[in-house]
């Protein structure tokens, strides 16, 4: 967990110079609360997981990717075509970013633009990094979302997992960053061997992943390291980043990615994220507690008693 002390205290600042989350409509007389509160979106390709999360008032954008279309029944190039489509009119006019997965510059660019033309609230994710692996020009990510910027289409600069490429990617003229704070969890958890001896309530709870439908389960993302060191897993990499845009007044969101349970999404909360894009189970359980469920029993046998 973050201590309040490594909050960067100008977060507040960072958020009310930014577009009002829930505005107040002209001629309200109850001003909204939380005008300047992080916005909250579903990472799904999933419409039947989509609808009701955005009834609900509860999602203001959607995030996907190749694997989620997957996930959601696409096996073909027309059938994610399709389903991209539905989702950015349902959504309309909140942000959806659709993936891009083309590795040549001008394939992507093309790919980019028939994308942007779905409609005027798509964002265009941008894979930031993994073009040098594959024997590529290891700023074509980067150089496309420069690109697109200067074409006036949206990006989010996606795969991101170290401040500076947060940072670069913001420089090229990105709306969106997206560190992805759970694989990073997993990979540290893995390459440290963390020891997971029972009583020690920080160790990383790889099991806590929260079921579809299943309860809620709040399980702490820090562990203690082979050396002793407690570390803070993934949570840590969107305090560094809204530190660094909070320092030089960047406006690209800083939208967390990659959950894997419910204490994240506090735990991002605390780091000043702008945005948190969170898988629907993960959402569900989010509004639960077993101390809610037992005291909203109590409180329904004890009104049934005033019924004569
Ligand atoms: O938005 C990025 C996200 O979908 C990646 O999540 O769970 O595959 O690490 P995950």
């Amino acid at each position: 967990m973050l201590r309040p002390d490594q909050v960067h205290p100008g977060i507040g600042d960072r958020r009310v110079a930014m577009e009002d989350v829930n505005a107040t409509p002209k001629g309200k007389k109850l001003a909204h609360p939380a005008a300047h509160a992080p916005r909250i979106f579903a990472d799904t390709a999933t419409i039947d997981e989509i609808m009701p999360l955005k009834e609900g008032g509860i999602i203001n954008g959607v995030t996907t990717n190749p694997t989620l279309l997957k996930r959601a029944g696409a096996n073909s190039w027309a059938s994610a075509d399709k389903i991209q489509k539905e989702i950015v009119k349902y959504m309309a006019p909140y942000p959806v970013s659709l993936e891009l997965t083309e590795l040549d510059p001008e394939k992507m660019f093309k790919q980019a633009k028939k994308l942007a033309a779905f409609g005027s609230n798509v964002v265009v994710k941008v894979p930031t990094g993994g073009f040098g692996m594959m024997e590529r020009d290891p700023f074509t990510g980067l150089k496309m979302i420069r690109r697109l910027w200067q074409e006036n289409i949206r990006t989010n600069a996606t795969l991101i997992f170290n401040s500076t490429q947060a940072f670069w990617a913001a420089n090229a003229g990105a709306s969106y960053v997206s560190p992805f704070l759970g694989r990073v969890a997993d990979y540290l958890y893995k390459h440290d061997q963390v020891e997971r001896g029972p009583g020690n309530s920080l160790h990383y709870m790889e099991d806590h992943k929260v079921p579809s439908g299943g309860p809620n389960v709040v399980a702490n993302t820090a562990y203690v390291a082979n050396d002793g060191t407690r570390k803070d897993a993934g949570v840590r990499l969107i305090n560094e980043i809204v530190s660094v845009f909070n320092n030089y007044r960047i406006h690209t969101e800083v939208l967390a990615a990659s959950f894997r349970n419910a204490a994240q999404v506090m735990e991002c909360l605390l780091a000043g994220a702008d945005i948190l894009t969170v898988p629907a189970p993960i959402l569900m359980g989010v509004a639960d507690h077993p101390l809610s469920d037992e005291g909203m029993k109590a409180f329904v046998e004890d009104s049934k008693t005033f019924d004569h």
